[in-house]
């Protein structure tokens, strides 16, 4: 069963760690997710951006493989199935097809028009029991096709969404997706502080997590982050294990293509990866 990212963000919050969010893109994503989790006795959220919903056939596909997958495996952690960056239109999409936690980005709107447009999703997921992620300041950098130009999320603003009840809120603190570039500034705490100071127990949400520094996610959590995103660097470790596999050659003359055995090192690379952050952001035993 699907629940609501809710309970596990409130606990993250208290318990001063973060939950990880890992994007799915397939399958073979969900399933290497879901049994980390498992594993690891940890909380997870599966992150589902438009184009992966779409890519997997749309989302009632990923609705039924997910739920299904969670009961044929006995996963007993619980799992939020998460839209990630959302559109208005998507939120209400996803919350159709049955998932239990929604993003509605509404960051590149006027400040006015996100609050409006955020109050809307927030009537129709207390309703259904569901949780709500909203952002301020948007993240940079490329994911999906969108380009956010990144920018350092204003504190007051971040306060009036988060008064209007949303579950996580996700503020841009000089976080992008993708690979961060050599004269990255890094993280502006000074930012995350403020926020933190007027948004109280408001469990925020880091998004961009791949590649960024140790110390810099654990200080991120100190103050106050309860998510973090990871996608690229399932992605690059998943891509990198396939391509060694594929260059090995030998393995492609026997049964090696077929695709359960192709795909395999790529699916363990994902395993890797996802322990490696739940031990970082320290969910590990918090389910
Ligand atoms: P990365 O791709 O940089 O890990 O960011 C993922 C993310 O923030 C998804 O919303």
């Amino acid at each position: 069963m699907l629940v609501s990212a809710k309970e596990m963000l409130i606990k993250a919050k208290e318990g001063k760690y973060a939950v990880g969010q890992f994007n799915i893109n397939n399958l073979e994503w969900t399933k290497a997710v879901l049994l980390t989790a498992q594993e690891n006795n940890s909380p997870v959220i599966l992150g589902v951006s438009e184009g992966a919903g779409k890519y997997m056939g749309g989302y009632k596909t990923v609705v039924a493989m997910t739920t299904a997958m969670i009961e044929e495996l006995n996963i007993t952690v619980p799992v939020a199935l998460h839209l990630d960056h959302g559109s208005y239109e998507g939120a209400l999409k996803v919350i159709e097809a049955g998932f239990s936690s929604v993003m509605f980005d509404g960051s590149h709107y006027s400040i006015e028009e996100n609050i409006a447009k955020t109050k809307e999703i927030i009537k129709i997921t207390e309703e259904k029991g569901l949780s709500i992620e909203a952002e301020v300041g948007s993240i940079g950098g490329e994911e999906d096709g969108v380009v956010g130009t990144g920018e350092i999320a204003d504190p007051s603003e971040c306060k009036l969404i988060a008064d209007l009840g949303v579950t996580m809120l996700a503020a841009g603190i000089g976080n992008i997706h993708g690979q961060y570039p050599e004269n990255w500034k890094g993280l502006d705490f000074t930012a995350l502080a403020q926020i933190k100071e007027l948004t109280g127990d408001m469990p925020l949400v880091l998004h961009g997590g791949t590649g960024i520094p140790e110390a810099m996610i654990k200080e991120a959590i100190s103050l106050g982050v309860a998510k973090i995103n990871v996608n690229t660097e399932c992605q690059l470790t998943f891509a990198e294990a396939t391509r060694k596999y594929i260059e090995a050659g030998k393995d492609l003359k026997g049964k090696g293509f077929d695709p359960r055995k192709l795909l395999a090192p790529g699916f363990q690379a994902i395993k890797d990866t996802v322990k490696e952050k739940m031990e970082l952001f320290g969910s590990v035993n918090k389910a």
